[in-house]
């Protein structure tokens, strides 16, 4: 019976599928790693009888569940042919095997006349299990899908809670956490980019410790349910959101989801999120092919904002160039018409007036200084004021007799449009073949509307990786951040195609703190933008030192967004020796794992590195209100070793690897705001 089931390993998970010529493969095990040869006792159906009044032909839980044949959960397609043909259940499957640890599953539906393959692929260096479907339309009409998944995915019958995350522009990753019930659960973005408070991707904890957890691989629309199921088990779906008609296959036509990217550990979030950031790693094509040291940026946003004058920015990067700075970024402002936001996006050349000679004496100069040039984009948007959207009001997102939805002023522009990404990619390209230009932040700051008249969600995103995908082989060297008003594009899917995330608009460290922590759920901390700003926060008005604040910066992809020219002498030498020391720390920063906690009474603290060589970053957000500050617990280290702890500044000394798990390391008092890096040696 053993040659029934397909089963993918991973070092520390196991997949395990039914497979017949008949139907789906049935979901028999997704959770920790089972030993090889480790196969179920029996079929699935012969396990459980017939309960009462229940339909003779047990329909349990597949890959690819359907509707109105005997699966009464949550289905994994919503299709139809002119109200017909809505009914499905694969009448046939053969399994293919593309590579050792690469699955796909190719289903019929020989009724509904569709063909579905499903690729699935455990890889063996990150733990993730990679799922995404094909589905064709095999018959003679057209068929309308409603509803597609990437995948589904099975959860044990004790997921207790699922953490999920929202927010708003300034507060991303505001966690959630919902206990699982019989009821269901259901987080769905509809503004067409991934959006601040829906990301696309949740962890589900169990109460053995164990910890699931998949992201979908997607910049635009989706949805994720998790449904209790009759046999106690949960349906975990992940997929793509469409707009009503938005999908129409053509007898023939095809359509391949994005990718999840799924997980499950023994040890807990920490676990889940190590393996994410393995395979997120994986997926990241950097310039030359492996990740350069994260240079220390410069963004003239918060110091300038549209203010621009070449004189100020000079000796802007003058006083970068001292401090250390490796990137400077010139941000929005800089192109023509551009002195506030109601104009000129879409008009991607040097504002005549602040550079009559272009953007090159500002660019050469910071080069000459030993730093990077990298320049702000914001390439799908338009102003209604500008000279693009007066030459083709017909490329921005319209429906035909409805008003033309503004947001901060500006329109979406219709990706879809060939035209549109040729006019797009030659202004960019122009910019980037005349000047020394290495980076560009590419932002997106409003929401979709509009996005039906010929225009769709789907079309949207897609354009979009297909211009940056466009730009980036033309100018491999050149990286990419993706911005969309903070952190309202951070997905798997844009990581293709970008090589950091600015991660919020709100630079306070205390708000920053708990943004971070989400962040790091699903993404590597060298993605990770995080700036020191100026105090007060432009976001929140609150007043914070600069060692918390370069320290709260530290672990992420470090940088500096304030006018430079006027901060105390003071606060640069501290924000220089911060630069300094992000120098000395960043490779193990953004190496290995990364583990978080908490200790009560405010003290937040990750870990990274390996269990025999960590550096330990322990931030405290508010001040005290017990006597004797906690002591951290350190699951991660090795029990029988011993360690030596170093503080940066003080004595070493060593503690045993037993007694930290145990007991935890005693802090030394901390002022309210304030953070501390030990760095951990096992001896
Ligand atoms: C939103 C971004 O998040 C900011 O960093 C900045 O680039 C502005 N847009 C510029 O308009």
């Amino acid at each position: 019976m053993s040659d029934i089931y397909a089963i993918l390993h991973s070092p520390a998970c196991t997949a395990i599928w039914e497979v017949r010529a008949d139907e789906a493969p049935l979901w028999r095990y997704w959770g920790p790693r089972l030993p090889d040869g480790v196969v179920p006792p029996a079929p699935l159906r012969e396990e459980r009888p017939e309960p009462s009044f229940s339909l003779h032909h047990d329909m349990p839980l597949n890959l690819f569940p359907g509707i109105g044949m005997g699966w009464f959960g949550a289905p994994a397609l919503a299709a139809h042919r002119a109200g017909r043909d809505w009914t499905h259940a694969a009448t046939q499957c053969r399994m293919e095997t593309l590579a050792e640890n690469t699955l796909r599953f190719h289903l019929v539906d020989a009724v509904a006349e569709l063909a579905i393959a499903i690729t699935a692929r455990l890889d063996p260096a990150s733990d993730v299990l990679t799922l995404s479907t094909t589905l064709t339309n095999t018959g003679v009409d057209v068929l309308d899908v409603n509803w597609l998944a990437s995948a589904c995915l099975p959860l044990p019958p004790d997921a207790q809670s699922v953490l999920s995350y929202t927010g708003r522009h300034n507060s991303e990753f505001v966690p959630v956490e919902d206990t699982l019930s019989r009821s269901g659960w259901r987080r769905e973005n509809r503004r067409g980019l991934t959006s601040h408070d829906c990301f696309p991707g949740a962890l589900v904890r169990c109460a053995d410790g164990t910890a699931y957890g998949a992201q979908l691989a997607w910049s635009g629309n989706h949805i994720q349910s998790i449904d209790w199921i009759d046999d106690g088990r949960r349906q975990w779906l992940l997929g793509e959101g469409f707009a009503p008609g938005e999908i129409r296959l053509a007898p023939g036509d095809s359509i391949t989801t994005p990718e999840v990217l799924a997980t499950v550990s023994a040890h807990g979030m920490d676990g889940v999120s190590q393996a994410f950031h393995r395979a997120i790693r994986a997926r990241i094509a950097w310039p030359g092919g492996a990740m350069s040291p994260r240079k220390v940026h410069l963004n003239t946003w918060e110091g300038f904002y549209f203010d621009h004058d070449l004189d100020a920015l000079k000796e802007l990067a003058d006083a970068a160039a001292t401090i250390g700075i490796e990137r400077f970024v010139l941000d929005d402002g800089w192109f023509a018409g551009r002195d506030d936001d109601t104009s000129s996006l879409g008009d991607w050349w040097p504002d005549p007036v602040k550079y009559p000679e272009g953007l090159a004496p500002l660019a050469h100069h910071v080069t000459a200084l030993g730093m990077e040039f990298g320049l702000w984009v914001e390439p799908e948007m338009v102003n209604p004021d500008s000279g693009l959207y007066r030459a083709h009001p017909d490329w921005a997102l319209h429906v035909d007799g409805r008003p033309r939805l503004t947001a901060r002023n500006q329109l979406v522009l219709d990706m879809s449009l060939p035209q549109l990404r040729d006019y797009l990619f030659h202004a960019i390209a122009l910019l980037l073949r005349e000047l020394p230009i290495s980076y560009l932040k590419w932002d997106h700051n409003r929401d979709l509307t509009h996005a039906g008249n010929h225009a769709q969600y789907r079309a949207q995103v897609l354009g979009t990786y297909e211009l940056m995908a466009r730009l980036r082989a033309a100018f491999p060297s050149v990286e990419i951040e993706s911005c969309a008003g903070g952190g309202g594009r951070i997905d798997a899917g844009i990581v293709a195609h970008s090589h950091r995330f600015w991660t919020s608009d709100c630079i306070d460290a205390v708000s920053r703190a708990s943004i971070q922590r989400g962040f790091l759920r699903f993404m590597p901390p060298e993605l990770m933008g995080s700036h020191v700003g100026a105090c007060p926060a432009h976001s929140t008005g609150r007043m914070q030192g600069m060692a918390f604040r370069s320290g709260v910066a530290l672990p992420g992809h470090f940088g500096v967004e304030l006018d430079l020219r006027h901060l105390n002498e003071a606060d640069r030498d501290e924000l220089a020796v911060a630069i300094a020391r992000y120098k000395a720390l960043r490779e193990q920063f953004h190496h290995g794992h990364v583990w978080q906690g908490d200790a009560d009474d405010h003290i937040l603290w990750q870990a990274h590195g390996e269990p025999h060589d960590l550096l330990l970053h322990i931030t405290r957000i508010a001040p005290t209100s017990w006597r004797h500050a906690p002591h951290l617990r350190l699951p991660m280290l090795d029990p029988d070793r011993s360690y030596r702890v170093a503080p940066e500044q003080g004595e070493p000394r060593e503690i045993h690897g037993s007694w930290l798990i145990q007991n935890g390391l005693p802090l030394p008092p901390m002022k309210g705001e304030a953070v501390l890096i030990h760095h951990l040696t096992a001896l």
